[in-house]
């Protein structure tokens, strides 16, 4: 399939893109570089090999006159939809950037995809959408509860608005990924996550640490009713995540109308499990103290992935270990991310 892959150039749509080619597919990439650089894609390239080149648009999805020239230029059979904004704090100080950001650019990316022949997307769901959770593991069945920033609301909303438009119009496939926690790296060490400022996000500051460009880890509370007090979640190997993707091509190939997926490992691991993987698989001391609770947190999130198994085929090949190797070995090679 030739596949329209919106955010391409950022941390799981540079992972996707090579597991897209490895499976025969063909891609085109639009992105505004947001939160990305370029320098991904030449990465990408090098990494499938074969002299294959990836057209690159930087064009926002807000943008319609740019969006549908993309759209008449090539044929597509499907569109992946990364593009978004990502960060939970920032979605609580800039609320409307987020809203229209993500909201506007679904509605806009959509209309210009039903305008120009193509009705089939799989779009970047999160597991925020359960809110803090009603069952743990968590299946598709799970109610979606309250989100607690603008971010979650921008996804559990589009959900809502992606079903809707499916139920107007049988023609549309879609299908709704929600992601667990994704970490780690390509093996090559060449593609990674490269937040800008002060990470979020707990893998790429304990990577910032490790590589000695912060001093410690700030445990966000331990005293929540886990194992040992620590927040659990789902990690997952962002390669198996990028595999999930090329599955679920099958899922609209197979004219599936609406589907929905956990895309996780079915396993938690605590903050202090996962520092003591790290510490583990790379031989470094990780030093970290225990802070306050973030504003937000839930205690435990972790999926129940048989569904994806049982209708994708997919399952989640790498363990935690990976996961740590992969992000040092991209953190350790790549100091400064891309920029350098
Ligand atoms: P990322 O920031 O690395 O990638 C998103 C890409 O979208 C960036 O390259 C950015 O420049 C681009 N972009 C943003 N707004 C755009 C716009 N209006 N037009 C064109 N391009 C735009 O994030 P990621 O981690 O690769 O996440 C990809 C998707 O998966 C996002 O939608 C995110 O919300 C979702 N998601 C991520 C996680 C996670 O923890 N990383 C978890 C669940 C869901
Ligand atoms: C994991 C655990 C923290 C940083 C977020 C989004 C979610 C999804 C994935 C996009 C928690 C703890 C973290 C730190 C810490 N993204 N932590 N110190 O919050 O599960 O999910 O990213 O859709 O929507 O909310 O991930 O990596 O931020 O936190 O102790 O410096 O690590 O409290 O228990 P989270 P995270």
């Amino acid at each position: 399939m030739n596949i329209l892959v919106t955010g391409g150039a950022g941390f799981i749509g540079s992972h996707t893109l090579i597991e897209l080619y490895k499976a025969g597919h063909t891609a085109v990439v639009v992105d505004n570089l947001a939160n990305s650089n370029p320098e991904s894609l030449k990465r990408v390239a090098e990494l499938i090999g074969g002299g294959v080149t990836i057209p690159f648009h930087e064009v926002d999805v807000r943008d319609r006159a740019k969006l549908t020239q993309v759209l008449q230029q090539y044929q597509f059979d499907a569109c992946i939809h990364f593009a978004g904004l990502k960060a939970v704090g920032e979605s609580v100080a800039k609320p409307w950037e987020y809203y229209e950001n993500n909201i506007n650019g679904t509605l806009v990316l959509v209309d210009c995809m039903r305008q120009n022949g193509c009705k089939n997307i799989i779009f970047s769901s999160s597991a925020t959408v359960y809110g803090d959770p009603a069952m743990i593991p968590i299946t598709e069945q799970c109610p979606k509860g309250h989100c607690t920033n603008p971010y979650g609301q921008t996804k559990s909303m589009l959900e809502e608005i992606l079903m809707d438009m499916q139920k107007a119009d049988p023609e549309w496939n879609i299908v709704l990924l929600r992601y667990f926690n994704p970490i780690g790296a390509h093996p090559s060490g060449r593609i990674g996550e490269d937040p800008k400022g002060i990470p979020n996000n707990l893998m790429p500051y304990i990577t910032q640490v490790a590589v000695g460009k912060r001093p410690e880890l700030g445990v966000f509370g331990n005293d929540y009713d886990t194992h040992d007090g620590t927040g659990v979640r789902d990690y997952i190997h962002v390669v198996d995540l990028a595999r999930g993707h090329v599955k679920a091509l099958q899922a609209i190939g197979s004219q599936c109308g609406l589907a929905i997926y956990n895309l996780g490992t079915g396993h938690g691991y605590s903050v202090l499990d996962l520092v003591k993987a790290f510490e583990r698989a790379n031989n470094i001391t990780i030093p970290y103290s225990i802070k306050a609770r973030r504003a937000g947190d839930i205690a435990t999130c972790y999926s129940d992935p048989a569904k994806a198994e049982r209708e994708l085929g997919w399952v989640a090949e790498y363990g935690v270990d990976e996961m740590c190797r992969d992000a040092w070995n991209w953190q350790k090679n790549n100091p400064e991310g891309y920029a350098k």
